[in-house]
């Protein structure tokens, strides 16, 4: 009822009457979400306010944000877990449903690509997990990341008003730095060789501004503070949703591999590809219509990559 009518006071005893309980039972209980830290208002005579600027994330603050195909996903927002990714993988393998999302607003395992960590701490971030169950085949699942990057980029520089860059295959960028990172995990069905289930992991650091000293010079956030007067996290969370709902329904017609090549932050570029321990030099030429990054090397010979990593290569 708070979150329906945030910036506006509700009446107790009308919240009292609508839920069947005691007017002390609703003052008990705003108590307790004051003690939380939701920011709400006690007003003689009028009753009690959600602030604007509350910032605290719940299904019910991301709802009203959300749209089309997105208002039908199962949302289940948590304090503190280990890792959203590695929680919504057993709910998959458990039979959760397309379309389910946990979000936490801290995770003490966060992981990243190529078995990194992911720095997740509390409240100046989000992390976030999207269970998919796309008709895909295995050749086609590096679709589902690029595609969900084209979703967070066009997401965040909505919120921000600045220009997003992905990084071949999933880095968000912003002003220069990573922002945002994404890890997309699958299980293939051996028997029809397609997918059983797709996890989309998504982390942002939203007001995050202490790093830890080995990511401070590439990490950044898309704020410098928290926008004070509206609920940014969750209007965040809601755009995320909103748009990976809609590329979801169209990644094998390819058409956001446009967006996805405009926002490139390494074609053109001299790069570095990793191969285990040995790095080649080459030049990132293209992405081509499955997702790949295009490579030529000093001999003018072109390899398409399809998952590792690359990095800029600083020319003097
Ligand atoms: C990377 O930059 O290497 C990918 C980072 C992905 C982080 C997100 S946060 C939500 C989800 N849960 C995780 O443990 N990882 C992903």
């Amino acid at each position: 009822m708070l979150e329906v009518n945030r910036g506006r006071s509700v009446n107790g005893s009308i919240m009292a009457e609508k839920l069947s309980v005691t007017r002390t039972a609703i003052w008990k209980n705003i108590k307790q979400l004051q003690d939380e830290g939701y920011q709400i208002n006690a007003v003689r005579n009028l009753g009690y306010c959600l602030e604007d600027s509350n910032d605290i994330l719940s299904a019910e603050s991301i709802a009203p944000y959300l749209w089309g195909k997105a208002k039908s996903f199962q949302l289940d927002v948590r304090k503190t877990v280990t890792s959203t990714n590695t929680l919504a993988k057993e709910m998959a393998i458990a039979g959760a449903p397309e379309g389910t999302v946990l979000i936490a607003t801290e995770q003490t395992k966060g992981r990243g690509r190529m078995g990194r960590s992911f720095y997740s701490p509390a409240s100046t971030g989000l992390y976030m997990s999207l269970i998919l169950r796309p008709k895909l085949d295995l050749n086609d699942s590096l679709l589902i990341t690029t595609s969900a990057a084209v979703a967070v980029a066009s997401a965040i520089e909505k919120l921000t008003g600045n220009l997003v860059q992905i990084k071949w295959v999933n880095d968000i960028f912003m002003n220069g730095k990573k922002v945002c990172g994404i890890l997309t995990e699958a299980s293939l069905n051996v028997e029809n060789g397609g997918l059983e289930y797709a996890v989309v992991g998504i982390g942002i650091n939203v007001t995050t501004n202490d790093f830890p000293d080995d990511i401070k010079a590439i990490a950044g956030s898309i704020f410098s503070k928290k926008p004070t007067d509206q609920p940014i996290k969750s209007i965040l969370a809601a755009e995320l949703l909103n748009n990976l709902s809609s590329s979801m329904d169209k990644l094998t017609d390819h058409s956001y591999l446009e967006e996805y090549k405009r926002r490139s932050f390494l074609i053109g570029k001299d790069i570095y590809v990793l191969k285990g321990k040995n790095a080649y030099e080459a030049i990132a030429v293209d992405i081509d219509h499955r997702a790949r990054l295009v490579e030529e090397y000093p001999d003018k010979s072109r390899e398409a990559l399809s998952s590792g990593e690359v990095s800029v290569r600083q020319t003097p």
